[in-house]
């Protein structure tokens, strides 16, 4: 497996100067850092001001992308946009866009089908089941059947990373047991080589869900987990510093 990758998830947390500021900062602390791949992934509006503060040592990333190259749809950016920009990884599916903005498994597909036919960029598709369906025990069944779908006539990429993100952990200080990680992972793994023999052991599988300084550790060294995808933690330097530093 290659190295692990910590993702930052500023969210609209941001604004541009203080986008900029935190990049500055990211950069100052990871300039040397090279055991890890390190991204940040700021508001859209901030991309190309974070970019210049940023050097080789953290890649660029975005929250969202569209699935049509361009034309009439108002407010969207296309994954060759991105790319001409500078954005090396795209978040695509996170809960908080399924949930707000009614985003689908068929759009899912649809955007990581474009972000991989059309650019270089590294898709990182969000799954992760609600509370409900974890009391239901339906989690693995639920999470499973959102990769199928995600992933329903792609071809294997290297590129490929899909982050588990409990929604019952996201933003509320109750992460995942390692326990829970570890069973989840593992399923995944396991619908991944499914889909693409061996080869899917090579496809990295990120955890996402209240992150902090003290967990991160524990999560990194939990079997196929991958990496990390950190969204309130990430907005302080010291706790993301930290998390970094455990990978
Ligand atoms: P959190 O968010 O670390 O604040 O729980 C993670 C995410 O939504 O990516």
């Amino acid at each position: 497996m290659t190295k692990k990758l910590i993702m930052a998830n500023w969210k609209m947390n941001l604004g541009l100067k203080d986008s900029i500021a935190l990049a500055s900062a990211y950069q100052e602390k990871f300039k040397n850092f090279t055991k890890a791949d390190v991204v940040v992934c700021p508001s859209e509006f901030a991309l190309s001001g974070v970019l210049k503060a940023l050097k080789k040592s953290v890649a660029l990333g975005a929250q969202n992308v569209f699935w049509q190259l361009q034309g009439a749809y108002t407010g969207e950016v296309s994954a060759t946009m991105l790319e001409e920009l500078g954005c090396q990884y795209v978040i695509i599916g996170h809960s908080e866009r399924r949930q707000y903005l009614s985003e689908s498994c068929r759009l899912v597909n649809l955007k990581l089908k474009s972000v991989l036919g059309n650019t270089k960029i590294t898709p990182v598709v969000c799954v992760g089941e609600n509370l409900a369906k974890r009391k239901a025990n339906s989690h693995i069944t639920f999470v499973s059947g959102q990769i199928k779908r995600a992933l329903a006539g792609v071809k294997f990429d290297e590129r490929l990373v899909i982050a588990y993100e409990p929604i019952w952990a996201i933003g509320t200080g109750v992460s995942a047991t390692t326990a829970d990680a570890q069973e989840m992972h593992a399923a995944i793994r396991s619908v991944l080589k499914r889909l693409y023999k061996e080869k899917g052991d090579n496809i990295r599988i990120l955890y996402g869900g209240s992150v902090s300084a003290l967990n991160a550790k524990e999560l990194l060294k939990t079997p196929n987990v991958d990496g990390l995808l950190v969204g309130g933690a990430s907005l302080k330097i010291n706790d993301f510093g930290k998390i970094v530093n455990s990978a």
